[in-house]
């Protein structure tokens, strides 16, 4: 995820916004920059594709003097990683230069009146508007904070915010909506960050801004103002944490941060893609190809891994909903065996990273073969996003720790809207439609909901960790989770685990059963729900110990087990959604109460690049 640093004080800007750059690196990003504001109207702009070692490279021995400055490490979203994209963004005359983290949904339409008034864009970013509106509303004499408030009300979306201006050279504000920004207090001195670690060297002192919240800092101190430009009263509170905890924010491991961070994703990848009204998914990656989508009559989904279960979920997901032929496969086989294809069949590639080897290559070969390929990619710009025909970026920011969690439930979130963007383009209905494009849309709140039940999750995780062996059983929608939930044990606490669909059980793996074998039964009450609770009698006919996963409300289960965990009600083709957050949360709590090496498990690397 972007990251944003900003310096008002005695010393010199440049080193100070290098250094907390670089403890924003953890955070992942593909280009940087800083500006440093020397004098009135001198402000010096760097910037950089690649690491900050590049953005010092450039910077060289120039002469980078000055008190007042901002900087930012980008992930990109609108546009590519490239060096007009990075931030900081002037406006026309390159006076004001901001930094910004979050997404402006309206920047296109802002844009378009901005060009008519005749300014022009240097970059493919949603920020650059904010510049120029801030430009724009500096002409009518308003100071800088006024000016900025303004331009605010006309943007809508999330924003951290960092500006600078050559016309007020002893000043610099920032804003806050959904988006987190802090103000250090040092001693004659002020620093801006969009995360703790970038600051925590300098000062421990803290004033967290709130959604509306504007800072304006100069010589004077800092003031807190809201958009009525009203002065809010605020606290200095003071930080305790070390560096190593400031960047997990206060989780003890990445990939619990990031499964705790599933909601605000979710939230990410559905932004401005939901039309409930027309039952509608608006994806604007693929809207160049939207006829060719037209056409299709086969899907194949190349994926691996986690991904690869995911694919599973949208094969369900889009031969229920859109009525086409899809078919799964590992990109490992896919490369080697001699797969058929036409011009009717789309290959669609899923990656978190973008670069896995196996998948890429897959990709290649159907390209080869001339079919329509096309991708759903977290990280942007990446070789898969960039060599696909056509895609659909998650947005969730960027997935440190190996386990991939938080990429997965936004890959279902996403293959379930590409899901009713392929169906409405055929034979489901408006009513349909608006009624999957609505519970897409509380998936956000529903994950919330079972992440407010981790503390029984880790109780039930402490009561079967010292076990070896699990299996985990779903079936229909929640046959991939089962997979998944066993993926995700081995990979972080290494217990033996298995993942079957429930039917598949008294065809071998049954004979394992004991009461040394836990089983982890998926059982939420969907179209497949009682032949979920014959397998459970089974399992409990054998003394096997049981763990269950059900619907709120279902008492039925509670006659075969007393460890039971809910999940809120939904669709069926989403409880995958809400039923794998507490398998992540079963994993990771097995995992901390064997000791493992939670965000770097052995043998693993996040991003496999080899074969
Ligand atoms: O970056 P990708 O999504 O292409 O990665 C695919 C797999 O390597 C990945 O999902 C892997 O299985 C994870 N470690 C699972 O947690």
């Amino acid at each position: 995820m972007c990251g944003i640093v900003g310096y008002l004080g005695k010393q010199q800007a440049a080193p100070i916004l290098l250094e907390g750059l670089k403890r924003l690196e953890y955070r992942g990003y593909d280009s940087c920059g800083l500006a440093v504001l020397r004098k009135k109207n001198k402000i010096q702009a760097f910037k950089s594709v690649g690491r900050i070692s590049e953005l010092e490279k450039k910077i060289g021995n120039k002469k980078l003097i000055g008190f007042i400055g901002c900087g930012h490490t980008r992930w990109a979203t609108h546009g590519a990683p490239t060096e007009k994209n990075a931030h900081p963004h002037s406006d026309c005359q390159g006076k004001i230069w901001l930094v910004h983290n979050g997404i402006i949904e309206n920047y296109q339409e802002l844009k378009n009146k901005l060009e008519k008034l005749g300014h022009k864009f240097k970059s493919q970013t949603d920020t650059e508007v904010l510049a120029h509106l801030i430009e724009e509303e500096q002409k009518k004499e308003k100071k800088l904070e006024e000016a900025v408030i303004s331009a605010l009300k006309k943007a809508r979306g999330t924003f951290g915010l960092v500006v600078i201006s050559g016309n007020e050279p002893n000043k610099m504000v920032a804003a806050r909506q959904s988006s987190p920004l802090l103000i250090g207090v040092g001693s004659g001195e002020y620093l801006v960050a969009s995360d703790a670690s970038a600051i925590v060297t300098h000062t421990k002192k803290v004033v967290y801004l709130d959604d509306g919240e504007i800072g304006v800092i100069n010589g004077d101190g800092l003031r807190i103002l809201n958009l009525d430009n009203r002065e809010v009263a605020k606290k200095i509170q003071e930080i305790d944490w070390n560096i190593e905890k400031v960047q997990k924010e206060g989780y003890a491991h990445f990939m619990l941060k990031e499964i705790f961070e599933q909601p605000s994703a979710l939230e990410n990848s559905l932004r401005g893609r939901v039309i409930e009204e027309e039952g509608l998914a608006k994806l604007g990656g693929i809207e160049g190809v939207e006829n060719k989508l037209k056409k299709i009559d086969r899907l194949i989904i190349v994926a691996c891994g986690t991904a690869y279960l995911a694919g599973q979920v949208g094969e369900y997901m889009l031969e229920e909903y859109a009525g086409i032929p899809t078919e799964v496969e590992y990109a490992s086989e896919f490369r080697y065996r001699k797969p058929i294809l036409n011009k009717k069949t789309a290959l669609l590639c899923i990656s978190q990273s973008g670069e896995t080897a196996d998948t890429l290559a897959a990709l290649q070969e159907a390209k080869r073969k001339g079919a329509m390929t096309l991708g759903i990619v977290n990280v942007v710009g990446s070789s898969i996003a960039r060599q696909t025909d056509a895609g659909i970026y998650n947005h969730i920011g960027p997935e440190i720790g190996v386990a991939s969690t938080k990429a997965f439930t936004s890959q279902l979130c996403v293959l379930a809207l590409l899901t009713l963007f392929l169906a409405r383009q055929r034979q489901m209905s408006y009513v349909m439609g608006q009624r999957i494009a609505r519970e897409i849309k509380q998936m956000p709140e529903l994950t919330k909901q079972v992440l407010a039940e981790s503390s029984k999750i880790r109780k039930l995780a402490k009561k079967y960790c010292a076990f070896e062996d699990f299996f985990f059983l779903g079936r229909k929608y929640n046959f991939p989770i089962a997979i998944e939930g066993a993926l995700k044990l081995k990979e972080v606490s290494y217990i033996h685990a298995e993942g079957y669909g429930a039917g598949e059980m008294k065809h071998g793996p049954i004979a394992l059963v004991g009461k040394d074998f836990v089983t982890f039964a998926l059982a939420p009450q969907d179209s497949v729900y009682h032949k979920m609770i014959s397998n459970i009698q089974e399992i409990k006919a054998r003394q096997g110990p049981l763990i269950a996963l059900t619907t709120k409300g279902n008492n039925e289960i509670k006659k075969m087990t007393r460890d039971i965990i809910y999940i809120p009600k939904t669709i069926e083709m989403l409880t995958p959604i809400l039923s794998v957050i507490p398998l992540q949360l079963f994993a990771y709590y097995a995992a901390l109460f064997r000791r493992c090496d939670i965000d770097k498990p052995k043998n693993l690397a996040k991003s496999v690049t080899v074969e």
